[in-house]
């Protein structure tokens, strides 16, 4: 059998250890100190329009913090992209709100802008009520359609989360994604572009809402010589020691951008002439997405009834792993009963689409073989 060849896997750079060397020399094994500080500045300039960084134990941490900082409370409704993973949805729960699912638009496969506004009018015919947040992601890398997205948060004022977890180097219209949204989140997981093996970035443009986001992820203290507690806090701030994997990552993060796009032009080299192959791709020069997983649909209509799951089962048999695309949330029985609107766009691409193998670890070798065994199964 040949080796495993991974969706998505850390790539480490090897200068990660000096600052992890630094943390431990230095006697800072704990959730304060430089290489917090130095990480934080690190993604301020790297991300530049003004944006303030407070790193976090997790994507979802801050995604968490970031609603409630925007006002979320019990009963009050949030929009969600429907087509997500579903750490962008769980927090909502986590404040006893209630997710309302906008579908996905066929160019970036991210939020709908029409469906978004007919579910902004439709929530406040049925409730009365406006909804607190907008949620938008910019899926696999790829930038949603902002301008427009921003164009009716302004119209009807709702605040934007943007879960940027998986889009770090993305930009749109040449500005950073993670400085959209009134608040931002920012992965680095394991299986992100860059990593410090789990953690997160709340990201703000407005420096009192990371202030209070820092208040918050160490247990809401007063200020008092004693322990004193006048909010509910949480336990959210990321490790100094992971943070110096963080600072050794972002040296080689334009890098790691450069390498997960070549490695989506060589899929579309390879298998474009595929009949019933799409890939994801930039609508328009207004897109950059950092490709951090190349995506493709496969529509058995046209590769002469070979699905997506064919594709992956084959795949699989080479030891090849490839994943299907998120399941949209209104698909999922645990948020079932939730609003939803829109027409179906999630739902095909959930059908017949699959992610590849992108990790930028990958040697052109690992993907000649990729390209080899899909070019058996589509013919
Ligand atoms: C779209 C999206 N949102 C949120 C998250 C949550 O990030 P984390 O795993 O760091 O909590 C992830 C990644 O895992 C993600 O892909």
């Amino acid at each position: 059998m040949q080796n495993r060849i991974h969706l998505s896997i850390a790539h480490l750079s090897g200068r990660e250890l000096k600052y992890i060397q630094e943390a431990f020399d230095t006697n800072w094994v704990t959730t304060v100190g430089h290489n917090l500080d130095a990480f934080e500045q690190d993604l301020e300039t790297y991300l530049g329009n003004q944006s303030h960084a407070l790193a976090l134990n997790s994507g979802t941490a801050a995604i968490h913090l970031g609603l409630a900082l925007l006002g979320v409370e019990p009963e009050d409704e949030v929009i969600c992209q429907s087509f997500t993973y579903t750490a962008s949805t769980n927090p909502i729960y986590y404040l006893g709100a209630k997710p309302v699912f906008v579908d996905s638009e066929p160019d970036t496969w991210n939020m709908s802008p029409e469906f978004l506004e007919k579910a902004i009018e439709d929530r406040i015919k049925k409730t009365g009520k406006k909804p607190k947040v907008i949620i938008v992601v910019h899926l696999y890398g790829m930038p949603a359609k902002m301008d427009e997205i921003r164009k009716i948060a302004r119209k009807y004022e709702i605040a934007i989360l943007e879960d940027a977890a998986e889009a770090l180097g993305s930009m749109y219209k040449g500005i950073h994604c993670g400085t959209f949204g009134d608040i931002a989140a920012i992965s680095f997981n394991g299986n992100k572009i860059i990593t410090t093996s789990g953690g997160g970035v709340l990201l703000s443009r407005n420096e009192d809402y990371v202030k209070q986001a820092r208040f918050l992820a160490t247990q809401a203290r007063d200020a008092a010589p004693h322990y004193q507690h006048s909010h509910v806090g949480y336990n959210y701030r990321m490790s100094n020691v992971l943070a110096g994997i963080g600072r050794g990552q972002m040296e080689v993060l334009s890098q790691r951008v450069e390498q997960r796009r070549k490695i989506n032009q060589f899929y579309q080299n390879h298998l474009s002439d595929r009949e019933g192959i799409t890939f994801q791709t930039e609508p328009s020069p207004d897109f950059y997405s950092n490709y951090w997983i190349t995506s493709i649909a496969v529509d058995p209509l046209k590769t002469g009834d070979i699905t997506r799951e064919d594709l992956r089962l084959a795949l699989e048999t080479a030891n090849i792993e490839s994943r299907p695309l998120w399941k949209p949330m209104h698909l999922q029985p645990v948020f079932r009963d939730h609003p939803y609107y829109g027409n179906g766009v999630s739902e095909q691409l959930f059908k017949n689409g699959l992610c590849l193998p992108s990790g930028s670890i990958l040697t052109e070798q690992d993907l000649a073989r990729v390209v080899e065994n899909i070019r058996k199964v589509i013919v």
